[in-house]
């Protein structure tokens, strides 16, 4: 005991140390009780007192009294080591204030204000005493008809890099001791998205190319970043469930990578090696995972119940046990729990401020995308009355999304923003969707009350829309349609949505939508009957002022897709980044021996990268420093952007690469870049991006990570499907 006190003195520069001080007094048991996590119980009754003092669980997760925290933490650190708990929490997007589901955030490509906003949804977090949270979610995702699409960073590896490191940045902040800081888990590790039929929890088959470059990418891209922890996901990959999967796991993630944080289970993931059928009880589920190289057991107790067992009967070897707790261990000193970091206990969790509403109300802002502005009917004028149709207008706990855990007392809807910006005399709000009978609990409340097919509400509506000299309808999903276990086989509007909207517009007025949403819908039919539709996603407490703020031109909508919008639920999975193929629909559109559809056209509805403004931009033809560039050197690519329209606003300009001959086929375009550039009407900027070489590598068929000599093509543009490109040659 005595070496412990001196390492103390200089506590970050001797974890390895203090770690091996304090593995080597560790009973198994007590090393087994690191590994294992429970959820943060309503009540402690004495037995769990007892387990807390004999170092029984590692760690505590979830909704709860600060209270009950911090008597847990006080516990713990009465046990024979007093090793201190990690305490989790699913702080996805903002914890008292409302932030855009991930997806939205993604839609600002917006990184720096990403990790403004999540440092301040930290210190939230941290204020209750929560020191470790379930996040960023990572999963690229390529099938809107999967729930948890909305978690994530959408389709695109290079986005959901950027925006995954931003989000740990926040998190972490510049030091994981910090007391505002939170470790952060990036999740599922992994391929979790690419689940078979967007069905969620589904079996995922991805080869092992795409998976390093794709799907793992946002995951090695926080590595570098020095994110904390990783939770390993529920789905089979190839087969092999990635809670107890060794290539992903311990080749990977530890071998090449290097990675010295920790891994912990989704929720029971450990006991689901047995509904798997990997592992014929919880023994051999411990087993696998614990070998496999799962650190931490979420919920389930098949480590604490088997793993001593599996040890005396030499079926699972201890060194797995000490290097699992070694790497809790480490994070557990990084953040200074071992050196009286504090553990408050507030009465009350915090309130939104005045900041952290501003700095919500702008990412909310930078996160809608303009789908469609057909005469500029947007931005309106402030004259005239308003009709507002639509549930989403008006319902505080919808317009948060999936995962949130802000108090919807604190949001402020549509219809109350636009009550204050107009006057409550000059808007007309009816629901259209009449909330159903069933109320809460109801079937309907559990599918979403939006998917109700009652048409009672019209009438109401229609009567609104003909006093109005503008109508606004609000369209889409009730938060509880996306996130964990909320697929859907359609993707349509949800219930009688459509109906409404073509009930409204017999009446010839212009209709405005605004679309709330957890992934991307098809509304194609009802598009044709909107003037214009801006796509604000689930925003977050500050919904209805930064609608409001856009629709009125306020601000203006910046925001680009991150996903591709399909026309139809059929193309899926549908993407920007697909290869060629030997016939390419494009290539040869009149063709009919091509890569296509004969009932609808091939190409997205929207399609990734896509957004439009309040004015117009005008890209020059991108040139490049040089025709070619040596394997290793760097290369310049630029253009002008020109703000040819009337409004002041950013540009998300966008740089995409093309290998158009390699070993292997290479996508049609992959996003190399983007830029966020602030433009005043009329103003020109010359924009450039800089590429190296080993920004072209790819995993070959040999999986080994090369650039490839060859002739290549580039873009500077507005979106994926625009642009000229500009050839340009890697050489030896
Ligand atoms: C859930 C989710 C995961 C979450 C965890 C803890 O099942 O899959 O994203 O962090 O359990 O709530």
């Amino acid at each position: 005991m005595f070496l412990i006190p001196l390492l103390a003195l200089a506590p970050q520069a001797n974890i390895e140390a203090r770690i091996d001080a304090l593995l080597k007094q560790m009973t198994l048991e007590e090393k087994i009780g690191q590994m294992s996590q429970m959820g943060l119980p309503d009540r402690i009754t004495p037995e769990l007192r007892k387990e807390m003092q004999a170092g029984r669980w590692g760690s505590i997760y979830g909704w709860g009294k600060s209270a009950n925290r911090a008597e847990l933490q006080k516990l713990a650190k009465e046990s024979r080591l007093h090793i201190p708990l990690i305490i989790g929490f699913d702080d996805i997007h903002g914890y008292a204030t409302g932030l855009p589901i991930p997806l939205g955030q993604a839609a600002s490509w917006d990184p720096e204000l990403v990790r403004a906003c999540t440092r301040f949804s930290a210190k939230e977090a941290a204020s209750v005493g929560v020191n470790w949270t379930f996040s960023p979610m990572m999963d690229i995702a390529r099938d809107p008809r999967w729930g948890r699409i909305a978690e994530g960073y959408g389709e695109d590896p290079f986005l959901a890099s950027a925006m995954g490191v931003a989000t740990v940045q926040g998190y972490q902040g510049t030091s994981l001791s910090d007391p505002d800081s939170l470790a952060a888990c990036g999740k599922h590790y992994v391929g979790y998205g690419a689940a078979e039929s967007g069905r969620d929890y589904n079996s995922t088959w991805i080869p092992e190319g795409e998976l390093r470059d794709i799907y793992l990418k946002p995951f090695e891209a926080t590595k570098k970043a020095g994110i904390a922890t990783y939770m390993s996901a529920f789905n089979a990959l190839n087969g092999v469930p990635a809670s107890a999967n060794p290539l992903t796991l311990r080749q990977i993630l530890r071998k090449e990578w290097k990675f010295d944080g920790f891994v912990v289970s989704d929720y029971a993931a450990v006991h689901e090696l047995i509904a798997h059928g990997v592992a014929a009880d919880g023994a051999e589920a411990a087993q696998k995972a614990i070998s496999a190289g799962v650190d931490m057991e979420m919920v389930s107790q098949e480590y604490f119940q088997n793993a001593a067992k599996l040890v005396k009967d030499r079926k699972l070897n201890p060194k797995d046990i000490d290097v699992a707790v070694r790497n809790i261990l480490r994070i557990k000193f990084r953040m200074g729990l071992f050196d009286g970091r504090p553990q408050p206990a507030p009465a009350t969790d915090p309130a939104p401020t005045p900041e952290s509403l501003a700095l919500a109300k702008k990412l909310s802002t930078e996160s809608m995308v303009l789908l469609k502005n057909n005469a500029s009917t947007l931005p309106l004028r402030t004259t005239g009355k308003v009709a507002v149709i639509g549930l989403l207008a008006d319902n505080q706990s919808d317009q948060l999304g999936t995962w949130s855990s802000a108090d919807s007392k604190y949001s402020v809807t549509a219809l109350e923003a636009l009550k204050s910006k107009l006057g409550a005399e000059n808007v007309i709000y009816a629901p259209g969707i009449l909330p159903p009978k069933g109320g809460r609990g109801s079937d309907a409340e559990v599918r979403g009350i939006l998917a109700d097919k009652n048409t009672d509400g019209f009438p109401a509506a229609v009567q609104a829309a003909k006093q109005a000299d503008v109508v606004l309808v609000f369209l889409g999903e009730n938060g509880n349609m996306s996130g964990e276990g909320f697929s859907r086989a359609s993707i349509d509007l949800p219930g009688a949505q459509a109906e409404l909207v073509d009930e409204l517009a017999k009446l010839g007025k212009p209709i405005v939508g605004v679309v709330m949403a957890g992934r991307p819908l098809t509304f194609h039919d009802t598009t044709q009957k909107l003037s214009a539709v801006l796509y604000a996603w689930h925003p977050g407490t500050m919904a209805g002022p930064a609608i409001t703020d856009v629709l009125f031109g306020d601000a203006i909508p910046t925001g680009k897709l991150p996903v591709t919008f399909p026309r139809s639920v059929g193309q899926i999975p549908i993407y920007y980044s697909q290869l060629p193929t030997g016939r390419p629909a494009a290539a040869e559109p009149t063709d009919h021996f091509r890569s296509k559809y004969i009932d609808i056209d091939f190409t997205p509805e929207y399609p990734f990268g896509y957004g439009l403004s309040y004015t117009t931009f005008q890209y020059s033809k991108a040139t490049a420093s040089a025709s070619s560039v040596k394997m290793g050197g760097k290369i310049v690519f630029s253009c002008d952007v020109t703000n040819s329209g009337h409004f002041n606003s950013d540009e998300v300009v966008q740089f995409y690469t093309h290998q158009k001959s390699a070993s292997v086929a290479r996508p049609v375009r992959e996003l190399k870049g983007f830029l966020r550039v602030a433009l005043k009407a009329g103003q020109t900027k010359h924009v450039t991006f800089t590429l190296s070489t080993d920004e072209l590598a790819f995993h070959n068929a040999k999986m080994k990570l090369v650039t490839e000599p060859g002739e290549f093509e580039a873009w500077i543009a507005k979106d994926s499907a625009s642009g000229t490109p500009v050839a340009f040659r890697v050489t030896r």
